[in-house]
């Protein structure tokens, strides 16, 4: 968990608080258009090259869209969180709960904020999260290409499981750009020792 991080008594929404105070909260469906541009921005945008990983050159097409985050907000056991600034929407995540592990996905932070921490505490708050459920582990999925992102996850504890799903063209992900795409399964305990 990083440092920064303040954990206060309450419900999930209300447990990690960002150092200028802002709590990373759960979305409801009034943020859905903002949440989907936002994920664009950093996943396939023209400005995710501002960022240090872009599926730029790898993915084509819509990553989600406004209807598909309305969704994710509606449905049981799903929730996405949000992290804003005085300005706006700075991130988001996407969890959903199963009997054995909590699923995180549709990360993205704000491609002229990354590299500040924001990405770190997130994935903190997605983990306190997963706890409240009482899942033991969380999960994700990486594109096998992605050797720099995978390597993020592998600093914060995540290990590849083995299991791979080929990107294909009718992944509702987007279009592959490249032959050879492949989704991995990476996990983590949500309780780490120490
Ligand atoms: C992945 C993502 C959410 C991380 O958010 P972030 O705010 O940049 O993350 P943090 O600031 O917490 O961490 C930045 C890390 O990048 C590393 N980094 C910075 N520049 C880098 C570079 N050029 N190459 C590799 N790593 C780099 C930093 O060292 C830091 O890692 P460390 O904390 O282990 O030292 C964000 O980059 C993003 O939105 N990417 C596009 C969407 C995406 O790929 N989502 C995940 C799909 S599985």
């Amino acid at each position: 968990m990083s440092d920064v991080l303040e954990t206060l008594p309450g419900p999930p929404e209300d447990v990690v608080v960002q150092p200028d105070g802002q709590p990373i909260r759960a979305a409801t469906t009034d943020d859905a258009d903002q949440v989907a541009a936002l994920v664009h921005a950093a996943y396939r945008g023209e400005e995710s090259q501002e960022g240090w990983t872009t599926e730029v050159g790898l993915v084509a097409g819509t990553r989600t869209d406004a209807e598909a985050v309305r969704a994710l907000v509606e449905a049981p056991d799903s929730v996405v969180l949000l992290a804003e600034d005085d300005e706006g929407l700075l991130a988001c995540c996407h969890l959903t709960k199963h009997d054995e592990h909590a699923y995180f996905g549709m990360f993205a932070v704000r491609p002229g904020h990354q590299g500040r921490g924001i990405g770190r505490r997130v994935l903190d708050a997605a983990t306190l999260w997963a706890r409240a459920w009482h899942v033991p582990d969380l999960r994700l999925s990486v594109l096998n290409e992605r050797h720099e992102l995978i390597a993020w996850y592998q600093r914060r504890d995540f290990v590849l499981t083995g299991e791979s799903v080929p990107f294909g063209a009718d992944d509702e992900l987007g279009r592959p750009l490249r032959d050879g795409l492949a989704l991995l399964t990476m996990s983590r305990p949500v309780e780490l020792d120490g």
